[in-house]
């Protein structure tokens, strides 16, 4: 339960492959949710054919790029002290560069090269394409932005550069932006309207990480359940869309079910699901295949309905518990996850208690839970004073990740005894003699390596647990 807190991951990331006749260094640093990932390794893709190669020493860098993430104050202060450092890397490096993309850069605009004069560049997450060309008025000694949002851009035709990878588990963006519209987040102003992937280029995506060697896929998206392919185009649009165009459309069950058939030996992943927009359609879905994990994360945020409608969230908790009894009717072996923010404006007490109550009602896997942070210009920010005391979100917070880590042990603990199978990802970090791997679930197993290889389907036996780790050993190897 180590990232209970905060799921926002960091690092920088390098190329598994270079291009031997590129002679610029690239340092590309990411922030953020996964989607912020799988874009750094768009941005990789477009570099290479630049002549960069990325590295992971800062020092050797001849551009920096930092991928960032405005979600909670925190994560944008987290990136100013990062550009303080590189500021330090170019006093004996003038040539250096610094680019900042993502939602940071969208947000801000170019205020950012005001506020920190080391920026350069300025690039929002829909002008990737646009980056050859500001890097060339940057290498002149203009600054450089594009912060232009868009109607359509979905990155599909461009295969991305696997960045530190494992090899075994890769990221697949399927939609771009959100129209949700929830009051607290500042999603939408940062990566614009929604838009779906063309579903050819995404199965197109899917069979080369198959031949490449990969064994397990995350479709992504901010809102997965809601994406719609009807040729092109936001998703508000549809209904201006021809009945052709109509009778056709791909929705998420139906992709899904594409993805799952096209590669059967492969583990297929999503993440995240709105529960205003997930459809009995994708649990069948999801019981229909077997290589489709069972593992939901479905986000929450509260337990209370009047806080619920304030966030924007267009179900009730009552609907979210029927949602839920059904994903356990169908999927009876399904994890659950969640997000909650603790202490949204007005929140009471009672409503706090509600919180801890669906906690109760779901005993979810594991979850990831926050202070509410405002975002400048969400509609949260201009309706609603933030005004409940630092120590009260704080304490409400312990509380929600007390209990919530109960329920990691109770729910760790129904896995005793039972064959499970495990994909290996990697040695596991407390023992070289352990490999480490996630059942369909996404709770960690370790277990002895014996002739075991990364990337192999191994059933395991259960045997012991920690609060959050399953300890087992192999009793077969599956070879798929
Ligand atoms: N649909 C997205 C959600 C993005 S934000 C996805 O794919 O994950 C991830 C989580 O951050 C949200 O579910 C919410 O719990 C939290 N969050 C968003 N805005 C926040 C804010 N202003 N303060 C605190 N937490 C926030
Ligand atoms: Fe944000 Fe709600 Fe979309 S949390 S990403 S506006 S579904």
């Amino acid at each position: 339960m180590e990232k209970t807190i905060d799921k926002t991951i960091q690092g920088n990331t390098i190329a598994l492959e270079e291009k031997t006749s590129n002679t610029r260094k690239l340092y590309l640093e990411s922030y953020g949710c996964a989607m912020n990932f799988s874009d750094s390794e768009i941005v990789a893709s477009i570099l290479t054919n630049e002549g960069f190669n990325t590295t992971n020493n800062l020092e050797d860098a001849d551009l920096v790029l930092v991928n960032t993430c405005s979600i909670r104050d925190k994560a944008e202060q987290t990136v100013r002290k990062r550009l303080e450092k590189f500021n330090a890397v170019k006093k004996y490096r003038p040539h250096l560069k610094v680019g900042v993309l993502g939602c940071m850069a969208e947000r801000l605009k170019s205020k950012l090269l005001e506020e920190e004069k080391i920026v350069d560049m300025v690039v929002g997450p829909d002008a990737y394409k646009d980056l050859p060309n500001l890097i060339k008025e940057v290498d002149a000694g203009r600054d450089a932005v594009n912060v232009i949002l868009s109607k359509d851009e979905t990155y599909g035709d461009i295969a991305p550069v696997r960045l530190q990878s494992n090899g075994v588990s890769a990221l697949v963006s399927i939609t771009r932006g959100c129209d949700n519209m929830c009051t607290f987040c500042v999603v939408p102003f940062t990566r614009g309207r929604e838009r779906s992937r063309d579903p050819q280029s995404i199965i197109e995506e899917v069979n080369d990480l198959a031949k490449k060697g990969f064994k397990e896929i995350t479709l992504l998206g901010q809102n997965v359940d809601s994406y719609l392919w009807y040729g092109g185009g936001l998703k508000k649009d549809f209904e201006k869309a021809s009945e052709m165009q109509k009778a056709t459309a791909v929705n998420f069950s139906k992709l899904l079910a594409t993805v799952a058939e096209a590669q059967p030996k492969m583990r297929i992943r999503f993440s995240t699901s709105n529960p205003q927009d997930m459809t009995l359609d994708v649990i069948h879905t999801m019981a229909k295949y077997e290589n489709i994990c069972n593992h939901i994360h479905l986000p929450v945020q509260s337990g209370s309905n009047s806080i619920l409608k304030k966030m924007n969230r267009l179900h009730t908790i009552e609907e979210y518990f029927t949602l839920i009894d059904n994903i356990r009717e169908i999927l009876p072996n399904c994890a659950i996850s969640q997000d909650i923010i603790s202490g949204f404006p007005t929140e009471t007490e009672e409503d706090h208690n509600a919180t801890l109550a669906v906690l109760d009602y779901v005993k979810y896997n594991f979850g990831y839970m926050y202070l509410y942070s405002e975002r400048p210009g969400t509609m949260a920010a201009r309706k609603f004073e933030d005004d409940i005391p630092l120590a009260t979100k704080q304490r409400r917070l312990a509380e929600i990740i007390a209990l919530q880590r109960e329920h990691c042990s109770l729910k760790t603990k129904e896995h005793l005894g039972a064959i499970e199978e495990v994909l290996i990802e990697g040695t596991s970090k407390k023992s070289e003699e352990h490999w480490m791997g996630r059942n369909q679930q996404n709770t960690v197993v370790v277990f002895p390596k014996e002739n075991y290889e990364i990337g192999d389907f191994v059933d395991v036996k259960i045997e012991n647990c920690t609060s959050a780790t399953l300890i087992g050993k192999a009793i077969s190897y599956s070879n798929n």
